[in-house]
């Protein structure tokens, strides 16, 4: 049977870019061999026609002209792997308007703007795709969508950012944030500025993707409360590493009571869990769910080719689906209220620096006990007239071990301002 021609329109061509150009090239064969199609850019977007690039595009397919491409009649599908909000965004809505499908990379302006893209897309009857923006080569937005499309999925757990999961890993063979953060840049793990990365901005926006996929509800970066890792001291992972236990940034977003509960943090990681043996700069989701119970995904979150994998799988599931009916705008189809966040229940972990004085141990746990929240385990550390206290607490809401906290902070024996971190047991 002959194959039938597809026009790839690419808004940027840099390391995601040439990385899809390159894959297209060099797996045309077996693309055209599953799908019956043969995909081949024919526009790309950029700043600079005249730059060096890693794989190089055909004669004449760079522009810096958006009209360019999206009057090109050979462009049949267009690949956003630009990045930023505009003015991605605003070419991602001409495009679709003008009947083009489009998949996406770019995590910000999926986060930031799905709704109204989303709605473009199917007022114009195309698909709007986007896997390569979480977890890069990670296959999980189409397994949320089309493998789970019947189970009900009720919490999602990642570690969606490989820069901080390298740090932390980095941290619990020893050293300072710090020396682990400069070892990371050296090894090009993390950026010049890493901002994003270490306060959890960029976690937040996956696992807020990932929570509107799963259950159904537009959850917006706005929505997602973040804590990054700058904080997290050497003594937090030794404890964590006492109690049989791995600190990991995690994105975690819980359907309870009918309920969305989506936030980033630090959290301790029970050894047995799936998520706690995630080294280096790797991502991995855990799905929960009735039938399936739970099912675990994981590989590399960032690189060129790695996104490219998805950006290309993408491309090829517009073409094999269009027409179909199986049309993948908008994963929403209902609201969810917002969990109340002081509401959101877990076991803790704490750490507390004191005065090594009578009656500070027995200030805290009372203090625990006043807002119903119990202590399970406790070591102290003693140096020289300090006290260290690493407790983990039973299962309790966010709001009543936080109010303890506040209560304990206001007393003079307390030395910093207390650590916390939920604790995810196996
Ligand atoms: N790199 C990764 O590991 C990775 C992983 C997952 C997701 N992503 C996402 O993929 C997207 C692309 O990332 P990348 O690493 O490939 O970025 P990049 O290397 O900086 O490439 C960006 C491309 O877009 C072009 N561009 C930028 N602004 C433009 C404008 N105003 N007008 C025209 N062209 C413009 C650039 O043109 P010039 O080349 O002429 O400068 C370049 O070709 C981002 O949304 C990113 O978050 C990347």
């Amino acid at each position: 049977m002959a194959s039938v021609d597809v026009g790839v329109g690419l808004l940027g061509y840099g390391t995601v870019g040439s990385a899809v150009s390159r894959m297209l090239a060099e797996s045309g064969d077996e693309i055209e061999r599953a799908t019956g199609h043969r995909l081949t850019v024919v526009r790309a977007l950029v700043r600079d026609p005249a730059k060096n690039r890693d794989f190089a595009p055909g004669d004449d397919v760079l522009t810096d002209d958006f009209a360019a491409l999206r009057d090109d009649p050979r462009v049949d599908v267009v690949a956003e792997v630009m990045g930023g909000i505009e003015p991605a965004g605003g070419y991602v809505r001409e495009l679709l308007r003008a009947g083009k499908p489009v998949v996406s990379a770019n995590k910000q302006l999926v986060a930031r703007e799905g709704a109204d893209l989303f709605a473009i897309a199917s007022a114009a009857g195309v698909q709007l795709r986007f896997e390569a923006s979480v977890c890069a080569a990670v296959p999980v937005v189409k397994v949320l969508r089309e493998s789970l499309v019947a189970e009900n999925v009720h919490r999602v757990l990642g570690i969606v950012n490989g820069t901080t999961n390298f740090v932390l890993s980095r941290m619990a063979r020893g050293g300072t944030y710090a020396e682990a953060l400069a070892e990371a840049q050296a090894l090009g793990y993390a950026e010049p500025d890493p901002t994003d990365d270490v306060t959890g901005a960029d976690a937040a926006a996956k696992i807020a993707i990932l929570a509107t996929v799963a259950f159904g509800s537009r959850v917006l970066l706005d929505d997602v409360p973040y804590r990054g890792i700058e904080t997290i001291e050497p003594a937090h992972v030794a404890a964590a590493a006492s109690f049989g236990m791995a600190l990991k940034l995690i994105g975690i977003a819980t359907l309870t009571e009918g309920a969305v509960d989506v936030r980033v943090q630090p959290a301790f990681v029970e050894n047995a869990h799936p998520l706690a043996s995630v080294e280096g700069s790797s991502n991995v989701v855990v799905l929960q769910g009735d039938a399936i119970r739970e099912v675990t995904l994981g590989g590399p979150g960032a690189g060129g080719i790695e996104t490219a994998s998805a950006v290309v799988a993408d491309l090829v599931s517009v073409v094999g689906t269009s027409g179909t009916g199986f049309l993948q705008n908008d994963a929403c189809w209902r609201e969810l209220p917002r969990l109340d966040p002081a509401g959101w229940r877990a076991p803790f972990y704490v750490h507390l620096a004191v005065a090594d004085r009578p009656g500070v141990l027995g200030h805290a746990a009372a203090t625990f006990a006043k807002h119903d929240v119990s202590i399970a385990q406790l070591v102290q550390h003693l140096e020289g007239g300090r006290a260290a206290l690493d407790l983990v607490l039973h299962d309790a809401p966010i709001g009543s071990v936080e109010a303890a906290l506040d209560e304990l902070s206001r007393s003079p024996e307390m030395l910093r301002r207390p650590f916390i971190a939920p604790v995810i047991a196996a």
